[in-house]
């Protein structure tokens, strides 16, 4: 079997409310794989820049990459030194942090070792923006899930009414698409398919769809479930 270091990696990218998260957590479950919730990582260095007082701009957010004091726990939940910041990680406005400290190359190769480690026996389901061109290169499946931003910015609508908060939907369609622009065109990792990824767009497929199309192929792929 071709794999990563021996380790098998099945990479999942996309742009947020793709549906990545959730399929590749669903991916992890059907394998019996870990799983690199990498935009977790660039979330946390952002989020922990903004508690020191440290400007996204500013050179200090490569240390505080470097130094990045986080764990992730067997039950999913995330801690930065020591604190479980669950709720505020998934914010708009972390993600937007994120998308900015993310477009710097500094940044970026500063987290690049951390999640290589993440590739661990008995294989790793790697979700993100560059796993499969950067991370990963060498990974034996990739996938990459796409959706229109209108789809998109629907589900994070009814995801955030349905836990109480207020949203609106047009201001989270210019989010998106702000977001979707700066990380599919900055210089370093832009958010592109690898040239050997399955391409999917999942604005008219269920999860369940896509879930069942991407075992398929992970299948075909040589890749086996390690239970
Ligand atoms: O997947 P997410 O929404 O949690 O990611 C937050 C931001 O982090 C995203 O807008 C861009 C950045 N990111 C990245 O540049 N590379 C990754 N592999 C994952 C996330």
């Amino acid at each position: 079997m071709s794999a990563v270091g021996e380790i098998p990696v099945v990479t999942i990218d996309g742009p947020s409310g793709s549906g990545k998260g959730t399929l590749a957590r669903r991916i992890a479950a059907q394998l019996g794989f870990h799983l690199l919730d990498s935009g977790a990582i660039y979330r946390l260095t952002a989020l922990a820049a903004a508690r020191a007082g440290v400007a996204l701009d500013a050179p200090a957010v490569v240390r505080v990459a470097e130094t990045l004091d986080a764990q992730f726990l067997p039950d999913g939940s995330i801690l930065l030194a020591g604190e479980c910041v669950d709720g505020v990680l998934r914010t708009e406005q972390t993600g937007a942090m994120a998308s900015q400290i993310a477009a710097r190359p500094e940044v970026r190769a500063a987290l690049f070792d951390r999640q290589k480690a993440f590739a661990q026996a008995p294989g790793l389901v790697a979700d993100g923006r560059d796993m499969g061109t950067v991370v990963f290169p060498d990974a034996p499946a990739k996938i990459f899930l796409d959706a229109s931003a209108e789809i998109r910015a629907e589900r994070r609508y009814n995801q955030l009414i349905g836990n109480g908060f207020d949203a609106k939907l047009p201001a989270l369609i210019a989010e998106i698409r702000e977001r979707d622009q700066r990380d599919r065109t900055r210089a370093v990792a832009p958010l592109v398919p690898a040239a050997d990824a399955l391409v999917m767009d999942s604005s008219a497929l269920s999860i369940e769809t896509v879930e069942a199309q991407v075992m398929a192929f992970i299948l075909t792929r040589g890749l086996n479930k390690a239970h």
